[in-house]
């Protein structure tokens, strides 16, 4: 391949496993489904899909995504509470620039989504981690850190975590909705994986919260139908809304994309979203397993939970471990993953490492697992028989 045409993000070497790339494999993205579609919108003879579009997004396809999301999170959604962007990542640039100043301080969760932080930082904020555990947000620490300062928003990213995995309990869900009434700041609920659960029905959306002012929930379609489509949507109390809808980039450049929405819009009326998605959920579901047993074969001492969903495994290694010194040295096995240090706000999380199951098939999430353990036992100073 060309390396100065690069036609995706992400080049890999030949004969490498990145196994910290967290896009789906190319063999998952759904091209019949996007052809169908697309056929059908070439087909009529309405012509709108091609025009700039409504500035909250078109109309018919938020009532389809509307449907869609009311049996998907078993609460009904309407559509004029939806708000159609360019995926998450728009969404959270979207935000950052009606809501904030350079200088405002925002709560992330630690760890936290690596490239939200980019985001964070092109819009000058302030970042002041909250810790996590198990069950996701620590509250008692974000009540601490509340009483010292009010933060614009709270970023989390409540299901399925990037990186942790980890899902944020119903109880503590409720707490902070009630938290962002009464100390007055904005939740901004990243739930990207929400549909992507495998042995765990994950706890009421904040969509489902989204009636409150303060909440404001983000969806997309990039870990669920295709990343290229650059597709997602908002969910929030109608007057944030109205605030979104009103802003310059839309005056000028309507609406986003109205030429995917309209091929998206297709597939969810015929039911085959709902469909691909069961079939994502047995792939991911499988891979995960795979990944677990190799990591139980060559690395029985990294410490992990089971993820339930999403793309993720978030080990941690021994207490003077260094995965940036592991990265380095993994590179002659080649053989890569992310370090924890890349989704610390503040320089932490050295020992941390993070491998997604979503980019490589079962046979090279093993031998994956078995080139780190290679480097581990080969290369590194402070490798221990037990990891
Ligand atoms: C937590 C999280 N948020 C957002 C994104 C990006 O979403 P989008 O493609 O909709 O911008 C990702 C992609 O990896 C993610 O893991």
């Amino acid at each position: 391949m060309n390396t100065f045409l690069p036609v995706t993000q992400i080049q890999i070497p030949s004969g490498f496993i990145d196994l910290g790339i967290g896009d789906p494999q190319l063999s998952l993205l759904p091209i019949e489904l996007i052809r169908q579609g697309a056929e059908n919108c070439f087909a009529q003879n309405d012509l709108s899909f091609l025009q700039y579009g409504a500035e909250q997004g078109n109309g018919y396809f938020r009532l389809a995504l509307a449907k869609f999301l009311s049996a998907g999170y078993g609460s009904p959604v309407e559509p004029e509470s939806l708000f159609v962007t360019s995926g998450v990542s728009s969404g959270l640039d979207l935000i950052c620039t009606l809501f904030t100043q350079p200088g405002d301080t925002i709560f992330v969760e630690e760890p936290t989504y690596f490239l939200a932080l980019r985001i964070f930082a092109d819009h000058g904020l302030r970042l002041v981690p909250i810790p996590t555990d198990e069950e996701g947000l620590v509250l008692d620490a974000l009540e601490e850190k509340l009483a010292e300062i009010r933060p614009k928003f709270l970023y989390l990213i409540p299901a399925f975590q990037n990186p942790s995995g980890h899902t944020l309990t119903q109880e503590r869900r409720e707490r902070l909705v009630e938290l962002c009434q009464e100390r007055d700041f904005l939740i901004v609920a990243d739930e990207v994986y929400h549909f992507l659960n495998y042995s765990l029905q994950p706890p009421k959306a904040f969509a489902a919260y989204s009636g409150v002012r303060n909440v404001i929930s983000l969806g997309s379609f990039s870990k669920i139908l295709a990343p290229g489509l650059r597709l997602g949507w908002m969910q929030a109390e109608l007057s944030r809304i109205e605030h979104l809808v009103t802003c310059g980039l839309l005056d000028s450049g309507g609406g986003m994309n109205p030429f995917t929405s309209a091929i998206v819009r297709g597939i969810i009326e015929n039911g085959e979203l709902e469909k691909h998605i069961l079939s994502l959920k047995t792939t991911y579901s499988a891979r995960l397993a795979t990944m677990d047993a190799a990591l139980r074969r060559y690395l029985p001492g990294a410490r992990y939970t089971i993820p339930q969903g999403g793309y993720f495994f978030w080990l941690r290694l021994p207490r003077d471990a260094d995965a940036e010194e592991l990265l380095t040295k993994a590179n002659e096995f080649k053989v890569s993953f992310r370090p924890g240090i890349r989704f610390s706000s503040q320089g932490g999380l050295r020992q941390y490492v993070r491998l997604s199951f979503s980019f490589y098939e079962s046979q090279e999430i093993e031998e994956g697992v078995k080139r780190l353990r290679q480097t581990l036992e080969k290369k590194v100073t402070w490798y221990n028989p037990h990891l």
